[in-house]
């Protein structure tokens, strides 16, 4: 990839693509968006997306795809066992993962529901860089439960440290004298979501992977957002600038011994997907397919979905797309910063994350900052973040509150599908938010769901804060939107 520097020394994320098919948008207005958040329990979950102006709750099966990829999906082969469609995706993904087998399976979350049910027995315990939310519902549901070992800059929101996401090796040690015989296996996270989509660097990577050989338990890799992290070991590793990223992705799946994937990220289509070596995990895994996925040449993606994926993951393998990511959320974070925004930094992968914490420090964690925060960003801009903290948490074993420690809003920035002038509009409602961050207040539940509340809970305001917001906002921007 080469830098592209403007006259005056700053360099430019410049898209290495031109759009070519579009949907039109709508920010309504204020009244409406405090309405519609009214309406959804201030849940932006529970937002109708024609409410929405830009959609930045996550990335997963909202990228954009390339022209190749729509033109693949006109090739489909409509077949309910032995479709060829399926057999090009297990030929792309074995070009990148090296492994003998690839199951396919509807997303994400679906591997792990998988993996789960044929690894974790009562008792176990997975030690792992950081949990990811569904990872972690699926292995407690069969008896286990998680063990997260991160390096020491992990939950350091303002960190210089490059790869936050790295596993603690010490601790990965002494997690096998503490645990042994129940660690069934032990869990690295590409792109590590929770933290800010932080990287793990490969010299990480092999490390976990040497422990794991020596007492014989398989290292399993989540490769959901594994193209940011490609990305980042690529800029970030001197070891490995100079490879292709094929290399380098090859080098990772040669270092780690299961890999699953949501291809809702990783592969820029909606499916998922398990590759491995090992004959006996497979048999299991397989018998599991036809019960819960569909067979096993789909595995309950669609045959269009699945030539999409193919040509999605052949186009992760290079530096113009998957720069495009992390060039916008670097110039976001930094645009911010340079506003006074407490954002996460380094910046990652997969979003711009503001440390509601800080940009809120007058709510406590039992009144939901992260929820207050990303409410107050849809009241006054459209923008749908997602909450990530307290309410993404579970009440403690005594129905205690949660309360996590971090609370971050993520602004994600799915790739490919926002202009400059979009993102330059999300950073200045955002710098005004900030300067009347006094006005936002907190929130309490009004309907809890017992598992992964944030999904669908409904918080209502502790008082009348957003229509002051309102007001606020009325008074400063006039006729604006
Ligand atoms: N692992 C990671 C690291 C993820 O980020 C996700 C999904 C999953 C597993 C589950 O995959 O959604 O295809 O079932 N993350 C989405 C997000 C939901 O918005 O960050 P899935």
């Amino acid at each position: 990839m080469n830098k592209i520097r403007m006259t005056n020394g700053s360099e430019l994320p410049l898209e290495m693509h031109k759009v070519k098919i579009v949907q039109k948008i709508a920010l309504k207005p204020i009244e409406r968006r405090l309405e519609a958040i009214k309406e959804a329990g201030n849940n932006t979950f529970m937002l109708n997306n024609r409410d929405i102006f830009l959609d930045m709750l996550t990335d997963s099966g909202v990228n954009a795809m390339s022209d190749r990829q729509q033109a693949a999906m006109l090739l489909a082969d409509d077949s309910y066992a032995g479709s060829e469609s399926f057999y090009r995706l297990e030929a792309s993904v074995k070009k990148v993962f090296e492994k003998k087998y690839f199951l396919p399976a509807h997303q994400g979350r679906a591997c792990e529901h998988l993996l789960s049910r044929v690894l974790i027995k009562q008792g176990d315990i997975v030690p792992m860089n950081f949990h990811f939310t569904t990872t972690r519902a699926h292995i407690r549901l069969q008896g286990g439960d998680i063990l997260e070992i991160p390096n020491d800059e992990a939950l350091k929101l303002k960190s210089v440290h490059p790869f936050k996401g790295s596993l603690d090796i010490d601790k990965l040690k002494q997690a096998f004298k503490d645990h042994g015989e129940r660690i069934p296996f032990v869990r690295l996270e590409a792109g590590t979501n929770l933290i800010g989509g932080q990287p793990i660097s490969l010299q990480n990577i092999k490390e976990t992977h040497a422990v794991c050989k020596q007492h014989g338990v398989p290292l399993m890799l989540d490769a959901s957002l594994l193209q940011d992290n490609l990305f980042f070991i690529k800029t970030r590793e001197a070891e490995y600038k100079d490879k292709s990223v094929l290399e380098i992705c090859n080098e990772v799946a040669r270092n780690v011994d299961i890999i699953y994937f949501s291809a809702r990220k990783f592969g820029n289509g909606r499916g998922g997907g398990i590759c491995l070596n090992d004959d006996a995990v497979y048999e299991k895994l397989r018998e599991l397919i036809p019960l819960f996925e569909g067979y096993v040449t789909y595995g309950g993606m669609s045959v269009k979905e699945m030539e999409a994926i193919a040509v999605g993951i052949e186009e992760t393998m290079d530096m113009d797309m998957i720069s495009q990511g992390p060039g916008f959320i670097k110039y976001m974070a930094d645009e911010l910063i340079k506003a006074g925004v407490p954002v996460v930094t380094p910046a990652g992968g997969l979003g711009c994350h503001l440390d509601a914490g800080s940009f809120l420090p007058h709510i406590k964690g039992e009144e939901f900052p992260a929820a207050s925060l990303a409410s107050a960003l849809y009241i006054i801009s459209g923008v749908r973040g997602m909450e990530r903290g307290t309410m993404s948490e579970e009440r403690n074993a005594d129905g205690s509150e949660g309360v996590s420690a971090i609370e971050l809003v993520r602004l994600a920035m799915p790739r490919r599908v926002f202009t400059m002038s979009q993102i330059n509009f999300a950073i200045d409602r955002i710098a005004w938010l900030f300067k009347n961050r006094d006005i936002i207040g907190g929130l309490r539940w009004k309907e809890e769901p017992k598992i992964l509340r944030f999904f669908n809970g409904k918080l209502e305001p502790l008082n009348d804060w957003q229509e002051r917001l309102v007001q606020k906002f009325k008074q400063d921007f006039e006729d604006s939107l």
